[in-house]
């Protein structure tokens, strides 16, 4: 995924200043196009690459990775709005709670089934009223593509970890301080779902915050060969996290995909769409950061 990322970088890096542009004027489709292909990298999943790992054009939200894990296979979704094979005939409502509480309505293909716990809903829930609109807004506006991904399957009971500030919630008072706006950034781009500590499929988002350690395999159906990558540790831990980094050094690392000695860093993080989060954006998500306890 990450040869993926600087591939579509140029791409994306387009697009981004097309939706900071619209960003700036506060439309809801542009605060929810900025949401989706940067911080929340939806497409990350949700979008198809072709046998180089570059998105495909035209293809966009139209259904992307399978996971295959010990709990479920399951494909990302075409989430176009495509009446048949996309979202198209879901109310805003029905969106919303598959975005907040992962679930499907109660009519169409696997009516009223748990999605899968890696769409991340424990996370959304964190979402501001204005954002999930702003989402939902944006995916409307979106090019319908029909495009049928295969049925999951499920082999253990969906469970979700609560990440406690997504139950806590988020205000608007709250992003107007960096720290704020950082925590709210870091839970819902689910930064934590990774980099946490996570032992026989369950992660410990209290005292293994951001402590690391976690290992990917490669996705079926993936382009990223290689062995698997671990998740650092990016708690504020002066020698064992990114306590000693600079401030540029950890943007660079988010955003381009490049350790502090200068390394390329593996998948599956999402580094191609970070690269267009807003600088005062990455300044917060920096400062929270501060914060994790070593
Ligand atoms: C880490 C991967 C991942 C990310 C990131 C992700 N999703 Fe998903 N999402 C999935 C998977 C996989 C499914 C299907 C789960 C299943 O079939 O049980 C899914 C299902 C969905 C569904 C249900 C659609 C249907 O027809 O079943 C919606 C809506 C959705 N995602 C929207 C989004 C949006 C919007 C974002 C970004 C804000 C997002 N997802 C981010 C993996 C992801
Ligand atoms: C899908 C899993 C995943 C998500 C989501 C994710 N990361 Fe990562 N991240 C990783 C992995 C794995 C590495 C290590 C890659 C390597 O060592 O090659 C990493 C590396 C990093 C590094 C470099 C640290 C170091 O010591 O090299 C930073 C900083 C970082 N992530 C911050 C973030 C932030 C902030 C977010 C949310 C905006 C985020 N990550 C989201 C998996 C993820």
């Amino acid at each position: 995924m990450f040869r993926a990322g600087l591939v579509g970088c140029a791409l994306l890096l387009a697009a981004a200043s097309g939706a900071k542009a619209v960003e700036k004027a506060e439309s809801p489709a542009g605060r929810g196009a900025y949401l989706v292909n940067t911080i929340m990298a939806c497409g990350s999943c949700h979008t198809p690459r072709d046998g180089d790992g570059k998105p495909i054009a035209g293809k966009a939200l139209s259904g992307g990775f399978t996971f295959n894990t010990p709990a479920f296979v399951a494909t990302a979704s075409n989430i176009t709005p495509d009446k048949e094979t996309g979202i198209g005939s879901w109310s805003d409502a029905e969106i919303k709670r598959a975005l907040v509480e992962g679930s499907r309505p109660n009519h169409g293909r696997l009516a009223g089934v748990q999605l899968a716990a890696i769409m991340p809903a424990n996370f959304y829930k964190a979402l501001l009223p204005d954002d999930l609109d702003a989402v939902i807004a944006y995916l409307r506006s979106v090019t319908p593509i029909r495009s049928e991904v295969r049925d999951p399957v499920y082999k253990v009971p969906v469970r979700r970890d609560p990440y406690p500030d997504a139950d806590a919630g988020f205000s608007k008072a709250m992003l107007a301080n960096p720290v704020g706006r950082g925590a709210y950034l870091v839970t819902i781009g689910h930064c934590m779902e990774c980099h946490s500590a996570w032992s026989r499929g369950v992660s410990d988002f209290k005292a293994g915050l951001g402590r690391g350690g976690r290992a990917f395999p490669l996705r079926e159906g993936s382009p990223d060969a290689g062995p698997a990558s671990i998740a650092a540790n990016i708690t504020s831990h002066p020698t064992s996290g990114i306590g000693g980094w600079t401030d540029a050094e950890i943007i660079r690392a988010i955003t381009q995909g490049i350790g502090r000695d200068g390394r390329t860093l593996k998948p599956p993080m999402a580094y191609g769409y970070y690269a267009a989060v807003s600088a005062a954006d990455l300044a917060a998500i920096v400062a929270y950061l501060r914060t994790v306890p070593p």
